[in-house]
């Protein structure tokens, strides 16, 4: 028998960008089954409540031009627990996170070395460095945009352009 090989991708997703969606379809040819877990509990005072980025990242994934490989099966779910223990509960010992400049490295190596030494090192975070185009975008950014009336159509999904504005209208 094969072993199944299970990734988390854990974040805010407040709300869910092209970015994250680019991840998403590149984490999906590593894995069999990749749990995209959104977190009640980042440190963040989120936009959107959990349920709501749920729904967003759903809706968004079920877009045409994702690309996500049919062979992994994608689940979505809040977590309000440690990340190390959620990962623990899917049987999973595999967290992928995007890293788009040198600046989110330092965040981003502390955490995993947090999370491996919580997890007695039983636990690997892979990183995928973003695709240039996607350098840019940082949900704060798309939020501070959309407040102030910018336009968000290439940063995000139509769903997500949609409830952001529906939020700030
Ligand atoms: O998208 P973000 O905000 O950079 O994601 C950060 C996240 C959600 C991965 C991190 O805050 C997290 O793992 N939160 C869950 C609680 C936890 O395990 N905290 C300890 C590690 S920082």
């Amino acid at each position: 028998m094969s072993k199944i090989k299970i990734g988390v991708y854990p974040g805010s997703f407040d709300p869910v960008t092209l970015g994250h969606l680019d991840i998403i379809r590149r984490a999906s040819k590593l894995v069999d089954r990749l749990v995209v877990a959104v977190a009640a509990h980042s440190g963040k005072k989120p936009l959107f409540s959990v349920d709501e980025r749920i729904e967003l990242l759903q809706k968004a994934l079920k877009n045409k031009n994702t690309n996500i490989n049919n062979n992994c099966e994608i689940i979505v779910e809040g977590f309000d627990n440690l990340l190390v223990d959620f990962v623990k509960e899917h049987k999973s010992f595999i967290v992928i996170r995007g890293v788009r400049q040198y600046s989110d490295f330092e965040y981003e190596a502390q955490m995993a070395a947090l999370n491996a030494q919580m997890a007695d090192f039983d636990i690997e975070t892979i990183f995928l460095a973003s695709n240039a185009k996607y350098q840019s975008i940082a949900s704060r950014f798309i939020k501070q945009v959309t407040q102030l009336g910018g336009d968000v159509s290439s940063f995000v999904t139509p769903n997500v352009k949609k409830a952001l504005e529906a939020k700030y209208k």
